[in-house]
């Protein structure tokens, strides 16, 4: 078992009544064994600095209420252990993640990335709309992995993080939200796969950036959301959707 170390860790603190930008806070901290992220931001809230905010519920990696940029990273605190922190001199920083608006502290604002994923119908629509028809048929093991583990996002918001992904005030949906809209289109028991191409072919779509290897690396649900991207761009090509002037006759993923 590893010894106790000391550790310098650096933490972002920002109160929007009391400062005008985020100031760097530097604690000392005494890391044991293999303690994860989390456990030190717990522990200096418990027994350095009872003022420090930050999010957590599961302490699993399930809820994705968790994230943090560590030395730059998007990662899960809860699933991130302090050894595994890539650094140069020793030092640790931690800060809230990128590309969304700051609560306070480590406390990252995800509502408007959930708003956007709220906004492209995040819920399967069977061919004859009727809630419900057509879900409770077997999948086959090939229509289950087409999906691509999309099904398994928790919108933890670190994918949205990675450079260069939505700012707070651009029109892009972001990865999360087209990984969302690629769950569904890639559900052989969705029927408005069409309709999903179009919304995501307009602006803010899919042709809005490139998609990005560190989408793919800050995802820790492995789901390689650019790859998913690329899945319904090659989708839209092929049935010409979002293209003017072109008949679409279906558009499966
Ligand atoms: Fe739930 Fe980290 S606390 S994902």
């Amino acid at each position: 078992m590893a010894a106790d170390l000391r550790r310098g860790i650096r933490i972002a603190r920002y109160d929007p009544e009391t400062h005008d930008s985020p100031e760097v806070h530097h604690y000392q901290v005494t890391v044991s064994g293999d303690m994860t992220l989390l456990g030190v931001l717990v522990d200096v809230e418990e027994n350095v600095d009872p003022s420090l905010s930050f999010r957590y519920s599961c302490r699993g990696g399930i809820c994705g209420a968790c994230g943090v940029q560590a030395n730059g990273m998007p990662v899960l605190a809860c699933r991130t252990r302090i050894s595994a922190i890539d650094t140069n001199d020793g030092q640790i920083e931690i800060a809230p993640l990128s590309n969304h608006p700051v609560i306070r502290d480590l406390v990252a604002d995800l509502d408007p990335m959930l708003n956007r994923i709220a906004s492209i119908d995040p819920w399967t629509q069977p061919d004859d709309g009727s809630p419900g028809s057509g879900m409770d048929s077997d999948m086959l093991q090939y229509e289950v992995e087409r999906l691509g583990r999309s099904e398994t996002c928790i919108a933890c918001g670190l994918c949205d993080a990675a450079a260069p992904a939505a700012s707070p005030s651009s029109e892009f949906l972001g990865p999360a939200a087209l990984v969302r809209i690629y769950r569904h289109a890639a559900d052989v028991r969705d029927g408005s796969d069409r309709q999903r191409l179009e919304l995501v072919t307009g602006e803010g779509g899919i042709w809005d950036r490139e998609p990005a290897e560190e989408w793919n690396v800050a995802c820790p649900l492995e789901i390689e959301p650019a790859n998913r991207i690329e899945s319904l761009r090659a989708a839209a090509e092929a049935n010409q959707v979002g293209k003017p002037g072109r008949k679409v006759s279906g558009a499966g993923v």
